[in-house]
Parts: C-alpha cells; structure tokens; sequence
C-alpha cells in the first residue's frame, strides 16, 4: 500500500444522476430494486446504520499513516465514512451511493459522488487501498452482486483490501411464530425482486472469491433482538426497519396495512424475541486484491 496525499481524491466525474418513483407515499430510487425508500429517515438515532461502524481488516498501521478509502454505497449520513475519518485523519475518503443522500457539511479529504456500484463505481482502476461496503443485502440481484464485486476489485489497488459486512435481514435465528411472520413477509417481497438477501450474505467469501480476491476472512457476529447486550438497541433498529418495509409487508399479509394493527403485531413480537432468544446473525468477510 502507498502512502497518500491528503488533497489525493478518486472519484472521476461521470454522468449519473439519480431519478425517483413514488410508491406508498414514499420516495425510491428507480435505478434499483433497493427495497427501502431514500427517505427512510436513517437521520433517526434508530438506524442500523450507525451499528457497527467499525471494520475488522487487519490495516490498522496503513490507515494510521493514510490511505486512499472507499466507502462503497455510503448511505444517508455515511456514518462510516465520518466515523473513520475521527479515527483516521490521514487517510482520503470517497463515499459512493446511488441516491444524494449525503452529509450537507464538507469535510477536508472526503470527497462524495453518486453512482451505481452494481454498473460502475465512479473512480478510476487501482484507486483505492480499503474498499468498505455495509448493508447492500436488501439491495442486489445475484448478477448486480457479481458485477458490484467486479467493480470492487477493479477499483482496488493490488495488495489492497475489500471488506463486506451484511445482515441476513431475512433469516433471523431462534424466531418464535410472530417473527416467522415477519421473515417470511420479508422472503416473498425480496424474491419478488429477484433481491438475494437470504443467499448473497451467506456466500461473501465465495463471491469474493469468483471476482478474483484472495484469503477470505470470515467473522460472523450474533445481534441478539431485545435480550442480551445492546439486544433493545438491535431490536429498534431492525423494528425501524420493519415499519418501514410495512407497506410492502401487507403485500403477504393483508392485515398489515393498518398500521395500528402492525404496531400491535410488533409489540408482542418484540416479547416474543425476548422469550426465544432471538437473533440475527452478521457477517463480516475480508479479502484481498
Ligand atoms: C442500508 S444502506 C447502508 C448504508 C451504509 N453502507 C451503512 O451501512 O451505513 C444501503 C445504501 O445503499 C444504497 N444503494 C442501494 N443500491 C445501490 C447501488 N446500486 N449503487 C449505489 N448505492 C446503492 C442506498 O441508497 C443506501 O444508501
């Protein structure tokens, strides 16, 4: 890896921007099959985004001295990306996302940029030492995870490091009956979309490995829903998630459409976790170029 310099940024100019369709009252970008909106209200203190914002790739002496940084669909906020730049000053940053849904403030050395990481991520080859990419599972076909994968590696320096971190939102473990509900309403919509969010996350390290990386690493994380350490942060979370998705939900079960009746649903879910154990599994998995 190379040490940077910290006016250094990767992004290359492109012509995408981004375009939207309304369904139930909601914003969504039409270039994706993303199942959440772009409003989703991810500013809220609920978010899962703000879980986990650390990384697990052995780099730490690289990011201390400074690297080129690639926060791949950064999200609303890029709370990655800000989370990282406190702890690493030096490095230079460049937060992706399909949707202008980044932070208003400049921050020096972050550079933000709109485009699609499943068609091109927009920055030259071999720019990057550290590609990041968190929570893409609601969001990709099987061949957008293959093409995504390719970017990544394209974009990657040799020798530098790409680190996938996803939720199997679909396939929570320990579920009593309200929560299989809840899973099998979020299966049909996703399968719906051809969105492979129960297999893609369970097959990081073999899709990282058909893009070309080498030395997988995997790291699987328990993120117990209302019991256990931090379990009533994670069960708000994924119930933020959840209500949100509600709408589409009540595409499999009718009932769900009032909204009353889905928050009762909820509560006694949230029991129900509490009484099974219940927990989603996270999967971290590193390789490199
Ligand atoms: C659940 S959020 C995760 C955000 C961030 N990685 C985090 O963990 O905080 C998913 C993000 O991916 C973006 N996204 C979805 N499909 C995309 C695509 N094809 N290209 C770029 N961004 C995409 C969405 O706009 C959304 O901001």
């Amino acid at each position: 890896m190379t040490q940077i310099n910290n006016s250094d940024t990767k992004s290359e100019s492109n012509n995408y921007t981004d375009t939207y369709t309304t369904r139930y009252g909601r914003k969504y970008n039409a270039a994706t099959n993303y199942l959440l909106p772009m409003d989703e209200g991810d500013r809220s203190s609920s978010s899962i985004r703000r879980v986990y914002r650390d990384h697990q790739t052995p780099i730490k002496e690289q990011l201390e001295k400074g690297i080129s940084v690639l926060d791949s669909a950064c999200g609303a906020g890029a709370h990655w990306t800000l989370t990282m730049k406190e702890q690493y000053p030096n490095c230079v940053y460049t937060g992706v996302d399909i949707s202008n849904v980044f932070p208003a403030e400049k921050y020096s050395s972050v550079n933000f940029v709109m485009g699609n990481i499943s068609k091109r991520i927009p920055a030259p080859d071999e720019s990057f030492d550290f590609a990041f990419q968190k929570l893409l599972g609601l969001a990709f076909t099987r061949e957008e995870w293959d093409s995504n994968l390719k970017e990544l590696y394209r974009v990657l320096k040799h020798g530098g490091y790409v680190e996938l971190s996803e939720i199997y939102a679909v396939s929570a473990c320990n579920t009593g009956p309200l929560m299989d509900q809840v899973m099998n309403a979020f299966k049909t919509i996703s399968k719906s979309k051809a969105i492979i969010v129960d297999k893609a996350p369970y097959e990081l390290e073999h899709l990282l490995t058909k893009a070309g990386f080498t030395n997988p690493m995997v790291i699987i994380r328990n993120m117990p829903l209302n019991h256990g350490e931090h379990g009533k942060l994670y069960w708000k979370c994924m119930r933020a998630a959840y209500e949100i998705l509600r709408p589409q939900f009540a595409q499999v079960y009718p009932e769900w459409n009032e909204v009353s009746f889905f928050e009762d649903f909820l509560n006694s879910a949230e029991e129900e976790c509490s009484d099974t154990k219940c927990y989603y599994e996270w999967k971290i998995c590193y390789a490199q170029k």
